[in-house]
């Protein structure tokens, strides 16, 4: 019998019902052993989140700073295939998931195993994957393939309606002309025929071209504008706020208040006036750097490193 570790975190329960639904075909078959492992941190995060909570979660998940995490029970840690489920914070990991990723354990359960990364977000999930790529390599795991749900609202819509979620908790619409927010059920229930994909590949041993039909299938679709905004906003801008804001302490610090609220208000303005101004430019742009347009799609597509390319 084959034996399959799902890991994940969820606030709201919609990476859990992505997961849920992800094991359906290996469930039904009765051929695998399946354990669920929910990463727990010590002191939990709130949901739905005060604005303070969520600007504050801003630093450390940005640096990468792991919290305290529970050690999971996972028997003799010695699985077949691993699926790390995770939602990104400010364009990183979760901050349970990134400790998990950095904790001993992850070495030993990682280490020689294939990994697939299925990932429940709005729709900036580039620049994590990229990190959670690296420490899935330094712990000796093999990422063998990638599924990205994600809100389908445009950018903006997207914005208010994620925000609706994750400061009221409901899925619900935040005025009529607004779309639901969050992952559409659709997406959510249809899940299943990527799992499909995955067990048929992985029963028939040929994992390294699982990426290239999961890609077909549409599991991961690649917006190259979000690309571009993603790695500017990140390396450009998220990187020097934490570090402005970590200078004057860690989570929840009494000190930090003021340059976290100076965030939040350089965040909306940015949000609603730069996004909209590099989206212009992009547009611009785009037919000149066609080439690179086409790279980036193939290359943010695939389960490889650059480096290890
Ligand atoms: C603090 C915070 C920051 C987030 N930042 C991003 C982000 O950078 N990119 C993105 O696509 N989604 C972002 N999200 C949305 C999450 O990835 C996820 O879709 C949502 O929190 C629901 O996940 P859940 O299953 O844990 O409830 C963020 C959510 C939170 C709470």
């Amino acid at each position: 019998m084959s034996k399959i570790l799902f890991l994940y975190y969820s606030q709201s329960g919609q990476l859990t019902e992505i997961v849920k639904n992800f094991a359906k075909p290996f469930e039904k078959s009765g051929d695998y052993s399946i354990t669920y492992a929910s990463i727990e941190p010590v002191k939990d995060y709130p949901f739905p989140w005060t604005g303070a909570s969520f600007f504050d979660a801003f630093p450390e998940s940005v640096e990468r700073i792991p919290c305290e995490i529970k050690p999971l029970d996972l028997g003799d840690e010695d699985f077949d295939l691993i699926v790390f489920a995770y939602s990104v914070w400010y364009m990183s990991p979760c901050i349970p998931c990134n400790s998990f990723l950095l904790s001993d354990q992850a070495k030993r359960i990682f280490k020689d195993k294939p990994v697939i990364t299925l990932l429940g977000v709005r729709n900036m999930w580039i620049v994590a994957q990229e990190y959670v790529k690296s420490k899935i390599i330094e712990n000796g795991g093999k990422l063998i393939g990638n599924i990205v749900l994600r809100d389908r609202a445009e950018n903006l819509t997207g914005i208010i309606t994620i925000s609706y979620f994750l400061f009221s908790g409901s899925k619900g619409r935040f005025a009529w002309f607004f779309p639901k927010a969050g992952i559409s059920q659709k997406d959510i229930d249809g899940v299943t025929k990527y799992s499909d994909l995955v067990k048929n590949h992985f029963e028939k041993g040929n994992l390294d071209s699982l990426q290239k039909e999961l890609v077909s299938e549409k599991a991961v679709k690649i917006n190259p504008y979000l690309v571009s905004t993603e790695k500017t906003a990140y390396n450009r801008v998220f990187l020097k706020w934490s570090a402005f804001m970590l200078k004057k302490g860690g989570p929840g610090n009494p000190a930090r208040k003021g340059r976290v609220r100076a965030f939040a208000f350089y965040f909306t303005f940015a949000i609603l006036l730069i996004a909209p101004i590099k989206y212009i430019f992009f547009l611009i742009f785009a037919p000149f750097r066609f080439k690179k347009i086409k790279e980036e799609i193939r290359y943010y597509s695939g389960t490889k490193l650059k480096s290890n390319t």
